[in-house]
This record gives C-alpha cells, structure tokens and sequence, in this order.
C-alpha cells in the first residue's frame, strides 16, 4: 500500500459519513471473464470536498449469509450482546459480526486462541504444531486458505467461554479504498468508483471479497448505510494545466485517470494527455471505453494506448505498448511530462517501473545509474506518481 491514509476534518475513519449508492453498473459487458463495476456514491449533505487523486474509504458489512452460517457452528443465538472496543454501548453479536469484525481472513493470534481453548487432546496438539516456529510455512498456507468458518469446522472441539470471549478474538473490520474515478468540477456532490469485484475458491469453498462484493451485491440503491470518508492523496494532477501528462493505467487503475481526463477536459490547459490503458478483452473488458474514445475524438486525449492481453495468443501488456512507443514517449518525458501509474502493485507496477527505466535509459543514451537517478529525480520531482495496491 502506498498510500496513507489522511482524513478531512468533519468526517473521519472514527465519525465516517452515511452515503448512499446512487449507481451500481457493470462495465464489462457479457461474456468477460470479470466483473467491474462503476459505482456512484452521493455525498451530498457531507460537506466533503475531494480532489482527484484522493481516495474514498468506505468500511463494508459481511455478507448476511456468512455470519450465519459462522453463528450455526457456535453455541449462540446470536441476540447475546458484546461490546466492540471504540463502541458506545453493547450490540447484539450478530451485528458485531456483521458490520464491526472481520470474519473472513484470521491471523496466527485466533489460531493461538484457539489452541488455547481446544478441549481435546488431539485438536489441541494439531494446533500447537501448527503455531510452532518451524510450522510457519505449512501456517501460513493453512490460513491462506480458511476463513473464520473453515477453522471453527476443523476444530470443532474448540469452546470460547461465550460470545464476548469470541468477538474479542476477532479483528476489527478495516476500511478499504478506492482511487476516486471522477473530477470534483463535474461531480461535487458525488464521487465515481470502479471497483473490481473480488470472487476465488480456496479449500474448495466459493470466496468473496468483502467491501467488493457488498458494493457490487449486497448495498440497496439509495439507502443512506454505506460508511465512507475521504483518504487524502498525494497523488494528483501537475498544478500547471499546460503540463503534458502520461497515465498507466490497466484494470482498475483507469479510476484516477477517468478523474484526470474529466478536471483537464473542463479545463482551459493546454497540457496534453496520454493514456496507456489494458485489459483482457476489448470486446468485453474495454472500461469506459465510449468515454476515451469520445475524449479522444474531440481532442482531449492526445494519444490512447491499448492493450489487451487475451485478445491474441501472446499477452501484450500495458509496458510492450510503453516500449513500442519508446521515443515518442521519451520525448513527452524529456520534454517534462508528468508521468503516473495505477493499479495491481505486485507484478504491473513493477514491469511499468522497469520499461521506464529502459526507455530512458536507451532513449536517453544513459548508462544504467544515470537512468535510475533520472527516474529518482522524476519521483523527487512529483513528476513520477504512483497509485498501486
Ligand atoms: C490506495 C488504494 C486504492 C485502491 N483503489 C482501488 C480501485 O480503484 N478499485 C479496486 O477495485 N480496488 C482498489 N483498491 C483495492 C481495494 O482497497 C480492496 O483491497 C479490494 O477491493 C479488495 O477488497 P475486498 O474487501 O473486496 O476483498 P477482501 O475481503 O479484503 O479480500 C481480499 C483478499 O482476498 C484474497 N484473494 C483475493 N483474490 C484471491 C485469489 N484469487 N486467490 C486467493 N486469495 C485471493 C487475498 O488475500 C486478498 O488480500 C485500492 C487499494 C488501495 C490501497
Ligand atoms: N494484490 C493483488 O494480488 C491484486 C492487485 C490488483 C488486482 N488484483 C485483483 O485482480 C482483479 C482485477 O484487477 P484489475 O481489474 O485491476 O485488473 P488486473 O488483474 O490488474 O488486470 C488488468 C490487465 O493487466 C494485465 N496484467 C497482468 N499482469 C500484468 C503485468 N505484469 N503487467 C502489466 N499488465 C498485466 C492483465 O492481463 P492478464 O490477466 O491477461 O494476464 C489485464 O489485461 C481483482 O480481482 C483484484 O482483486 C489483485
């Protein structure tokens, strides 16, 4: 995670503001292998101002049907109150469950309770083995793979002394982000999200992202229960309109840059803009795909790079499309460019990096170190931005 999160005064991770869900569309369209949603979140009434780049955090509730399932291998009915540290007065568990705890992934700490409320023999050394130091591999592939429900069926024999003992052995639910894909000048009374929705099996058990899917399935349009704030971003336009810029952005990472191209079209700069854009199919996955070839087409959108990985036998990602047009862009960048990237932080991210580096490198006629300090000074500079998780 890059990003800190900072928060506006009013509302805050600790006083979040009730939102409602204005809209809740699908951008990939039938046959994808994916499911992205644009989602539309009023914040009228909040006094919230944002600017593009920032974020919003929105703290989600666990699907319904997964808190029962976890209560039905507890001995409660689930109308006990528990108090929740940080709340103002005991709820009943099943709230607690459902909105303030995280029931999906547990840490080694709930394994360690669990060993430590084990009433069998033979389930508490299963534990134990797991919890020790040369266990560590084989625990973190355990837990990788379980959720709070799977470990209550491994170990059935496991009593918490009731549901007080229970939830205080849970996490916290922690609120997750989503770059904010629209400009203030446009849209100030609501912010624009796309959010991919996060569905995988493991131990062979359907699994759900929580925030993903309760945006994508489980919020009622217009019902004021979605708990938001604003995450402050240092991520953001070049104060001169006139400054080109070039956006990476495959997948979700088109959110900010939606935002960019909306605030620099409203605009009267005269900076041009450069889009590398990617997905998997451009029949089905091409994200807002009408809206970029529009900008394109009045002239908003200087230069538009696709990539779509599955639509021939060999993927071509968003940095083959950087390297083929590696003097092009080596003159936007010498020509002082703002460069930015958005989206998947732990192989895209990294690729973009390294095709940057060679550009400049090969383009610049520079040695090894003198691209790297280059590309530093481009980051000391707010000229090299990056958005990725
Ligand atoms: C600054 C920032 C900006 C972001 N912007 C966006 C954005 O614009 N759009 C967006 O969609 N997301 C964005 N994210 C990511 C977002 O915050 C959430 O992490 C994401 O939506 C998943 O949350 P979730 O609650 O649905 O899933 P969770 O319940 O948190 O589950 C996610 C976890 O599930 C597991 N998992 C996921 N897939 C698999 C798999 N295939 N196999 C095994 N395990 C798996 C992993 O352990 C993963 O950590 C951003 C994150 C940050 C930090
Ligand atoms: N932490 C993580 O593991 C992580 C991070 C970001 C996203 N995700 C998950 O991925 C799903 C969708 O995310 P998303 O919609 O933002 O898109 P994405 O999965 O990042 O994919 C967008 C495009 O990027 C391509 N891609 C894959 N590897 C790449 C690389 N090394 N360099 C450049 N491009 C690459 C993909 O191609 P191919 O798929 O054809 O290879 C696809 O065309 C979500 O379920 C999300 O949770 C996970």
């Amino acid at each position: 995670m890059t990003n800190e999160i900072e928060t506006t005064a009013v509302y805050s991770k600790e006083n979040p503001f009730l939102s409602s869900i204005l809209e809740n569309r699908r951008l990939n369209k039938a046959g994808s292998e994916k499911d992205t949603r644009h989602i539309a979140v009023d914040m009228s009434g909040s006094g919230i101002t944002y600017e593009v780049g920032d974020s919003l955090a929105i703290f989600p509730s666990n699907d319904g049907r997964a808190v029962e399932e976890l209560l039905s291998l507890l001995p409660f009915d689930g109308d006990e109150a528990v108090q929740l540290p940080k709340e103002e007065k005991p709820i009943p568990v099943r709230e607690a469950l459902t909105r303030g705890l995280s029931i999906t992934m547990q840490p080694r700490k709930f394994l360690q309770a669990m060993a430590e409320r084990a009433t069998g023999s033979a389930e508490r050394e299963r534990l134990e083995a797991l919890l020790q130091p040369e266990a560590r591999a084989e625990l973190t592939e355990y837990l990788k793979n379980r959720e709070c429900v799977d470990l209550l069926e491994d170990f059935p024999g496991v009593r918490f002394s009731g549901p007080q003992d229970f939830v205080d052995q849970l996490k916290r639910m922690v609120p997750r982000l989503y770059s904010i894909a629209s400009s203030p000048v446009l849209f100030p009374e609501e912010v624009h999200l796309t959010v991919a929705v996060v569905r995988y099996q493991t131990n062979n058990r359907d699994r759900v992202g929580v925030c993903s899917t309760y945006l994508a399935d489980r919020v009622e349009k217009g019902v004021n229960e979605v708990p938001v704030f604003l995450a402050k971003s240092h991520f953001g336009l070049p104060e001169d309109p006139d400054r080109d810029i070039i956006m990476v952005g495959p997948g979700t990472g088109i959110a900010p840059f939606r935002a960019f191209l909306q605030e620099r079209a409203a605009g009267e700069g005269k900076g041009k803009n450069w889009l590398f854009f990617g997905d998997q199919r451009r029949e089905y996955d091409y994200l807002y795909g009408d809206e970029l070839e529009r900008y394109r087409a009045e002239g908003n959108l200087e230069r538009l790079s696709l990539a779509f990985s599955r639509d021939q036998e060999t993927k071509i990602y968003v940095q083959h499309r950087m390297l083929e047009e590696a003097e092009a862009l080596w003159e936007w960048i010498r020509d002082g460019a703002f460069f930015y990237v958005c989206g998947d932080a732990h192989r895209m991210a990294k690729d973009v990096d390294a095709a940057l580096q060679r550009i400049v490198r090969e383009q610049g006629g520079m040695s090894e170190e003198e691209a790297a300090n280059y590309v530093k000074l481009m980051r000391k500079e707010k000229r090299y931005q990056r958005d990725v998780y």
